[in-house]
């Protein structure tokens, strides 16, 4: 893992997700600014958004906020593509070639490589970050990782 990418990006952004997380606005307004904190700040995150548990269909996706292109899939069932697999797997999916996948959903013939990341609360799914780019293999440990922090800090405000 190169370290220095860790830190640099866990350094300057978790801090401003905090920030975003600690004001006093809607659950909605806070999941936005953080969408746009990473599409302007994280090299090759070209679709960010964030799909959640759906209050009236059991086992569905609802799509909330998102910054990039719009998506056709605005409701996904678990299960289907890699989003509605982590939604049953609780555990980050990363694909570095989404043309490899026999379990996808395209959104947009540019999106090359893909990371979800559930949101649990009390070991239940709640919601996901799903993370498009339009480079093959551009999904690093670092960014992993910083994902995977944020997608803790969250699990209070479900
Ligand atoms: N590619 C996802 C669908 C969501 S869009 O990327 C926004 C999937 O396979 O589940």
């Amino acid at each position: 893992m190169d370290n220095t990418e860790s830190i640099t990006l866990k350094d300057t952004l978790l801090p401003r997700v905090e920030a975003i997380v600690s004001r006093d606005v809607t659950q909605s307004e806070k999941l936005f600014a953080i969408c746009e904190l990473l599409a302007d700040e994280v090299e090759h995150f070209d679709w960010v958004g964030f799909y959640i548990a759906d209050k009236e269909v059991p086992n569905q996706l609802v799509l909330g906020p998102f910054v990039g292109p719009p998506t056709n899939h605005t409701t996904i069932p678990y299960g289907k593509g890699i989003c509605g697999q982590v939604a049953l797997s609780h555990s980050t999916y990363v694909s570095q070639d989404v043309h490899a996948e026999e379990n996808y959903l395209s959104c947009s013939p540019s999106v090359q490589s893909e990371i979800v990341v559930p949101i649990l609360k009390n070991g239940n799914f709640v919601a996901q970050i799903d993370i498009d780019s339009n480079i093959k293999h551009s999904i690093s440990d670092a960014k992993k990782e910083l994902l995977e922090e944020i997608c803790t800090l969250l699990s209070n405000e479900f």
